[in-house]
């Protein structure tokens, strides 16, 4: 059966539920994209490692499990990590889940391979430090003047939200450094952290705040969002330190981005991939996929750059060799004759003043720019009502939009913000209407 919802650009499982990316490397000149994974349903009650591989970010190879839950100190979980190469070896650091007399455990614990495809599990285990509470997941691993870090993510026994750091000489034997970030902003946990230099003066920490106190154990954190720092890594005292007082600053503005990850390429371009969902628990179950037997994607990789004194995310410029078919227009309002469901526009604009409205999906969605404005909304799978959220820019210069099967995500201002949302509407027509490009205006439409 053909979905009407398969996506082109976004990877995604071909049965049960996926969430966070995981041991996201370019290891022998092959990218590899593990990730959260319950095989069996689409639901939380399992998680292990699958795994995707790309010579070229763009064909994938879907090569099923990776790591499994298959010891007493992982039975519950294979939870989120990282992964990283030495000598030709690639590491994989995850965080072993298990629940002992209904306390839950977590172990910082490593799998290793040669191939890329089979998986050894090393007998290390990193146990949780004196003062942390066993909240303490997602280890994150780098290496930096010949020593290996790693982050975690951690609680403190007063329910305050931190970051722990360990340190190794040999990726085996690791000892704990203390807490490299703890701050109101971390609510109560900190799921997923990523921290790594992005250029001269600036390190990054990125963070995914959970919000709330978990009701049960197995609570996913719907309260918890992803943002990031601009600071340093302070190797010397063990120690992120944030530039001046700064709120957390959103990765991403739309409905669906959680739990990102970053690595170096072969290029040496930093690469930010994260789950594309924040879907209530009702969303999720209600997703129309689920009907198919699968739910969920990641997003599409990302270049993070630093330029202007600000954070950009660009689409791989890999993506273009996809383009098959392309249009211009240069009307100040049109509709675009469509019948592709997966399709990219990139509209340019030239000192736009007039509000500037583009519906597409069938009126299922509209972006509407106004005196300093940008609105977005989609309409509700579960509710059928229309949900739309807003946020300030100075001035639209650009929006790049993939619409994939099921997946939209807007590229604002060359990459200045970045929206992502599912979604799953009527698609009765594929037509795009635009109003108000303003003087000097262009937009190209390119099919896949
Ligand atoms: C984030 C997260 C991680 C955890 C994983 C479990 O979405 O809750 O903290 O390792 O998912 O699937």
């Amino acid at each position: 059966m053909k979905s009407a919802y398969k996506n082109l650009f976004h990877i995604e499982p071909a049965v049960g539920l996926l969430n966070d990316p995981n041991g996201l490397i370019q290891f022998k000149g092959k990218y590899y994209f593990f990730h959260q994974w319950n095989r069996f349903e689409t639901t939380h009650d399992y998680k292990e490692w699958g795994l995707f591989t790309s010579s070229d970010l763009l064909d994938w190879q879907a090569h099923g499990s990776a790591v499994l839950p298959d010891q007493v100190n992982d039975k519950d979980g294979i939870y989120s990590g990282s992964a990283v190469e030495k000598d030709g070896q690639l590491y994989l650091f995850y965080t072993g889940n298990s629940k002992e007399e209904d306390q839950r455990k977590s172990r910082q614990r490593i799998a290793y391979s040669k191939d890329g495809r089979t998986f050894i599990k090393s007998d290390t285990v990193i146990e949780t430090p004196l003062g942390l509470t066993e909240h303490h997941r997602d280890p994150k691993v780098w290496a930096h003047d010949g020593k290996w870090w790693m982050i975690v993510g951690a609680q403190t026994e007063n329910n305050e939200g931190a970051i722990s750091l360990f340190e190794s000489g040999n990726l085996i034997d690791w000892t704990y450094q203390g807490l490299f970030f703890t701050d109101p902003l971390l609510e109560q946990m900190c799921e997923c952290p990523d921290t790594f230099h992005l250029a001269e003066g600036v390190d990054l920490l990125l963070v995914c705040p959970q919000k709330r106190t978990p009701v049960t154990e197995d609570d996913l954190a719907l309260g918890s969002y992803s943002g990031y720092l601009v600071g340093k890594i302070d190797y010397q005292n063990k120690k992120f330190l944030p530039k001046e007082a700064q709120s957390l600053q959103l990765l991403d503005q739309g409905f669906d981005f959680y739990a990102p990850q970053s690595f170096i390429d072969e290029k040496g371009r930093r690469i930010l991939v994260a789950w594309m969902s924040r879907m209530t628990d009702e969303e999720e179950q209600q997703c129309p996929t689920i009907e198919e037997g699968y739910v969920h994607c990641l997003t599409l990789p990302r270049e993070l750059k630093w330029q202007e004194n600000r954070l950009y995310q660009v689409p791989l410029e890999e993506y273009q060799q996809l383009r098959k078919k392309q249009a211009a227009y240069h009307q100040q309002s049109a509709v675009i004759k469509n019948s592709q469901p997966i399709y990219e526009l990139l509209v340019k604009f030239d000192n736009q003043t007039a509000p500037f409205t583009l519906t597409f999906n069938a009126g299922g969605n509209q972006l509407r720019y106004q005196e300093g404005q940008l609105e977005i909304s989609r309409i509700n799978w579960v509710s059928g009502e229309n949900e739309m959220k807003k946020f300030a820019i100075d001035q639209l210069t650009s929006l790049q939009i993939f619409n994939d099967g099921s997946a939209v995500e807007v590229f604002i201002n060359e990459g200045q913000y970045v929206f992502s949302m599912r979604n799953f509407c009527n698609y009765s027509t594929r037509d795009i209407t635009y109003e108000n490009l303003g003087h000097n205006g262009s937009i190209m439409f390119y099919t896949y």
